[in-house]
């Protein structure tokens, strides 16, 4: 039986080597490898706070302690995916995602923390998953307020939220 964990750690894995593959050239960036990312990192973020922390948070009554980070978080790694791409913004994307992913994997991640407040909601959850609509992809902008470090990202990604 496939859990919620392993199916979003599993598409971690995914999207890490659809990075890997979008960088491997070393004088342009793989289009392909880096549209299907640019997809799927949308998507998984979708998943996650639309399905995932949406119904904790519905559970509990009250967010999750690490919901406010991971969204901070998310709004940074969707704003590296604005700008056009070359091998220096997807080193940040990269170091970004790495120090995420972190957070929502094993047994004292968000996602196992997800499950066990969600366990009687599994089969919908991976359910309502598996149906999540890949977004439809708005062109490249390079212009003013655009981010190409995870700490700008950050940083903007934070004020933003403040405001809210
Ligand atoms: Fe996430
Ligand atoms: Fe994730």
């Amino acid at each position: 039986m496939t859990s919620i964990r392993q199916a979003l750690e599993s598409d971690h894995r995914r999207l890490e080597a659809l990075l890997e593959k979008a960088m491997a050239p070393r004088d342009r960036i793989d289009e392909l490898a880096y549209r299907e990312l640019r997809a799927g990192l949308l998507r998984h973020i979708g998943i996650e706070e639309k399905i995932l922390l949406a119904r904790a948070r519905h559970r509990l009554g009250a967010p999750l302690s690490r919901a406010r980070q991971l969204r901070i978080e998310h709004g940074a790694i969707a704003s590296l995916l604005v700008p056009t791409p070359d091998h220096a913004l997807l080193r940040e994307l990269a170091a970004l995602l790495a120090d995420h992913d972190a957070v929502e994997e094993g047994e004292e991640g968000v996602y196992a923390e997800c499950e066990a407040i969600l366990e009687d909601e599994r089969e919908s959850i991976l359910e309502a998953i598996r149906n999540y609509p890949v977004p439809r992809l708005n062109p490249h902008y390079d212009g003013p307020n655009t981010h190409r470090t995870a700490r700008e990202a950050l940083a903007a990604s934070a004020r933003q939220r403040f405001r809210e």
